[in-house]
């Protein structure tokens, strides 16, 4: 693995070199992955680079204008595609059962409706299909408004109903009846290293990265990291949409 080269870039690498395992392990040959508010498709783009179809779906016009150019300067042109829609067209673009994995990173938080998002995407899932969600996690995002001096920030955060806690982020995945099969906490200690500790002295950024890595699935780290992963299983379908 090569080395992080930047604090924010160790969260960012290890939640993709997480998310790559996983995809591997439950698809060793190619899946079908729906990137739902891909954005300009960093995530996709390296999912794609690993053999998987992606599609994005995302309601920016400018996101998908990017994400054509970063296709196509990734080589990946053929491998992802990008669609122009919302969460809740999901089922109308992509049809029951038309997936293998859905991700879903940073995109429950500007929803109309978390519950019915995650409706949604289980019913695109086939039979052993998974999601990938990243949320971020009210506390955290709180301490870290406040501590930055946006105060007011921090006062609306808290009150915002589309913010949600670690066990708040599990109960919705439950409840839309997906099977949790891990979380981790991303960013808990590296998003909070002020870069110039670690920046001069060699070998640094793989250290932090092997305690973000250890630290990810700890019960109190998890909970107190700025964003959180769940990694998760559809339901049973019945024999008719699987
Ligand atoms: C914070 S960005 C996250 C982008 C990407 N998923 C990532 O992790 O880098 C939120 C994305 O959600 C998209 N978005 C906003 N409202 C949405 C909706 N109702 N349904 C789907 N995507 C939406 C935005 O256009 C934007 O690309």
């Amino acid at each position: 693995m090569p080395e992080p080269r930047r604090r924010r870039s160790v969260s960012q690498t290890h939640l993709l070199n997480l998310l790559s395992a996983q995809l591997a392990d439950h698809f060793p040959d190619a899946a079908d992955v729906i990137d739902v508010g891909g954005g300009t498709g960093g995530v996709a783009t390296a999912m794609a680079t690993l053999g998987h179809h992606l599609t994005v779906i995302d309601p920016s016009p400018d996101a998908l204008a990017s994400l054509e150019r970063r296709t196509a300067e990734a080589g990946l042109v053929g491998h992802v595609r990008g669609v122009q829609g919302d969460a809740n067209d999901l089922l109308d673009i992509i049809g029951p059962a038309g997936a293998d994995v859905v991700i879903c990173h940073r995109v429950l938080e500007v929803v109309d409706s978390p519950a019915e998002a995650l409706t949604a995407m289980a019913s695109v899932l086939r039979s052993g299909g998974v999601l990938s969600l990243l949320a971020s996690q009210r506390h955290s995002v709180v301490l870290s408004q406040a501590l930055n001096g946006h105060i007011a920030l921090a006062r609306r955060t808290f009150a915002d109903r589309n913010r949600f806690d670690h066990d708040q982020i599990i109960a919705l995945v439950q409840q839309a009846g997906f099977e949790i099969v891990a979380a981790h906490g991303i960013g808990a200690v590296s998003d909070h290293v002020p870069e110039a500790l670690v920046e001069s002295e060699p070998g640094a950024y793989a250290e932090l990265y092997a305690l973000e890595d250890e630290i990810s699935q700890d019960q109190t780290f998890r909970a107190l990291a700025p964003v959180l992963h769940v990694f998760a299983r559809a339901g049973q379908k019945s024999p008719a949409t699987a």
